[in-house]
């Protein structure tokens, strides 16, 4: 995720780019950078950090520009350095581009520009927009982005602007967001509403595969084609702040809502025609992966029950023994590492000083250590031998949601990829699971609409003093998941368990009054999770199943969850969307704030 604004109209153009993008940082804060036409030349100033910084560098400078595009980063591509930062110039410094999304072929037309002389500037996919563009000549500026947008294959939204063109920006949208706002003599152009909601509350909506012309006077919009679509208004009605919340009550309500589309992110350009898994970005020697006779899962928190997970995907697929540990526990423990041992570390922010110290420790007796995390060259990225990016975009909510749910489908990624170099498992077979991976984003969207039922199911619970979550194989970090957000938000004891071990102590606890949750979507396993829920029935427990739609044998519960059916793994991910919702319904009708609550930081950089 980025935040992209962009404005023409008579206002000196920083006095919108800068507080527009400000009210965007949620979609990204590691670098930042404006375009301005000024006179005959483009002005590009642009940093690495936050808003703060580049309105530092400015110092109140005014361009007397009144055209501009300005964008803050979330980096998926190239570190976030000043000159990884947006805007993106062509060779002659004609045309600048900012971009959001991802473009999944970029190495393969950045290739074909350099053949032609184009000389890059960055490491980022979009710098080859601005050099296609520049490749293409003189024709108009809407044309050539519809020409980009064809060669161009996954989700962009893209801004441009042409020192030729003083008095238009170009927009260009596929599967990432861009809306238009219609002022009074000014227009401006952005990644959502708050940009420009100080400024009007008239928006143009722009859909997918379309290319929106903007001048001080109005907007065109035309199809992939260039036929010219007509131009739809809308009225917000949202406050501010609601509207930098997508209208959504809290972040996380947000988040969980943007899984779907993070997890289509987090697979995208890492599948190849043939059904196979590409994870180009590892730059391993296959040599080495085939040579590791042990894995170690190393992380934190939600991280941990991730790893959890990753375990059942490894050793299924693999065939290697795989182990997982707290971070902070794993040097204690004085564990058996060495070369031939292959270390991966979760980390959602790549700065969990536990889990940094645990695959430090790990690194020192000479293991492989793959790091997997969402922040681009944070420190675990940077101490890794490789990386896997979960791109789930920046997340706001101190609970883990969609960062989870991403670990997940990388972890799976990884585990399919290992099985293919070393060829431990049928391609026919990884290839099943990968058309699995890619209806994820459907199936997990169902999930999220059924939000009102879940709340209405929780509506009892604010007096609720326990909670038990129980699963077997795949559903135990679901299990543990789930009762991990209740605890984080709605300040309640809740117990994640293994189902079977319930019977050797804790189901002395189950009583009246306790809520009990069972996550039976596992095939190997869910009949005797089924038995044990029945247990905790059978001892005065309200029983909650959670099941794969068309499972039958819960009668006895006293509430049922379905979520789309699917393979054991597969589930793992849609399995926790309605613990989430659970969690946060309770939390809501507490009254509490879930985004920030008491006691929790989103990083945690002490030991
Ligand atoms: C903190 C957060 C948790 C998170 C854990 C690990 O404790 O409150 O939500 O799961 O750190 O964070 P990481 O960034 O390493 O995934």
């Amino acid at each position: 995720m980025c935040g992209i604004v962009g404005y023409v109209g008579k206002r000196p153009v920083e006095d919108v780019l800068l507080p527009g993008l400000s009210r965007l940082e949620y979609r990204g804060y590691d670098s930042a950078g404006l375009a301005i036409h000024e006179g005959d030349s483009l002005k590009v100033t642009k940093t690495a950090g936050r808003i703060e910084a580049l309105t530092e560098q400015l110092d109140g400078q005014k361009s007397g520009g009144s055209v501009g595009i300005g964008h803050t980063r979330w980096a998926t591509h190239g570190a976030p350095t000043t000159s990884n930062a947006h805007p993106h110039l062509d060779c002659t410094g004609d045309v600048v581009v900012v971009h959001n999304g991802i473009i999944e072929n970029w190495a393969e037309l950045k290739k074909g520009l350099e053949k032609r002389g184009h000389a890059f500037a960055s490491e980022t996919d979009t710098e080859v927009v601005a050099h296609l563009i520049e490749d293409m000549g003189d024709a108009p500026l809407d044309e050539t982005l519809r020409r980009v947008m064809q060669m161009a294959e996954g989700a962009l939204a893209l801004v441009v602007i042409r020192r030729s063109d003083p008095d238009t920006i170009v927009a260009g949208r596929r599967g990432s967001p861009l809306v238009v706002g219609r002022g009074d003599g000014e227009m401006f152009v952005a990644s959502d509403i708050p940009a420009f909601l100080e400024h009007t509350r008239d928006m143009i909506v722009v859909d997918d595969d379309r290319v929106v012309s903007i001048t001080a006077d109005g907007a065109t919009i035309t199809d992939i084609e260039g036929n010219e679509v007509p131009v739809v208004e809308r009225t917000i009605e949202w406050d501010l702040d609601a509207a930098e919340r997508g209208g959504f009550e809290s972040f996380m309500l947000k988040e969980i809502h943007e899984q779907p589309e993070a997890i289509a992110d987090t697979l995208r350009g890492r599948i190849d025609d043939s059904g196979a898994v590409k994870l180009h970005e590892l730059e391993l020697d296959d040599r080495l992966l085939r040579a590791i006779d042990k894995v170690f899962v190393i992380a934190c928190g939600t991280s941990y029950h991730a790893a959890m997970m990753a375990k059942y995907a490894i050793e299924r697929w693999t065939r290697i023994p795989v182990e997982i540990d707290i971070a902070s526990e794993f040097r204690y423990r004085d564990p058996v590492v060495d070369p031939r041992t292959l270390v991966i570390g979760i980390s959602q922010s790549g700065e969990t000083l536990d889990t940094l110290a645990a695959v430090r420790y790990a690194a020192a007796q000479g293991a492989t250590l793959i790091g997997v995390t969402n922040v681009v060259d944070s420190a675990l990225a940077r101490e890794s031998d490789a990386v896997l990016y979960t791109r789930a975009g920046p997340e706001i909510g101190v609970a883990a949601t969609k960062t989870f749910t991403t670990q997940l489908v990388a972890m799976q990624l990884l585990g399919l990829y290992l099985a293919q170099v070393r060829a431990s498992m049928d391609p026919g077979a990884i290839e099943y699971h990968i058309r699995q991976l890619n209806d994820l984003p459907t199936a997990v969207s169902k999930v999220v609409a059924t939000s009102d039922e879940i709340k209405r199911m929780t509506e009892r619970w604010t007096e609720v003093r326990d909670f038990f979550f129980l699963g077997r194989s795949g559903d135990f970090p679901v299990a543990m998941e789930g009762a991990l957000k209740l605890k984080e938000i709605a300040y309640v004891r809740a117990e994640g368990y293994a189902a079977g071990e319930m019977k050797h102590g804790p189901i002395a606890l189950i009583e009246e009054g306790v809520v009990v949750i069972g996550v039976a979507t596992d095939d190997h396993v869910k009949t005797k999770t089924l038995s044990n829920m029945a247990e905790m029935e059978a001892r005065g427990g309200e029983i909650v199943i959670l099941q794969e739609e068309g499972d039958n044998g819960s009668d006895f519960a006293d509430h049922v969850i379905s979520v789309p059916a699917g393979p054991d793994l597969i589930c793992t991910v849609t399995a926790v969307v309605p613990l989430q919702l659970v969690a946060y319904h309770v939390a809501t009708a507490k009254g509490l704030d879930v985004d920030k609550p008491r006691n929790l930081a989103k990083t945690v950089t002490v030991e």
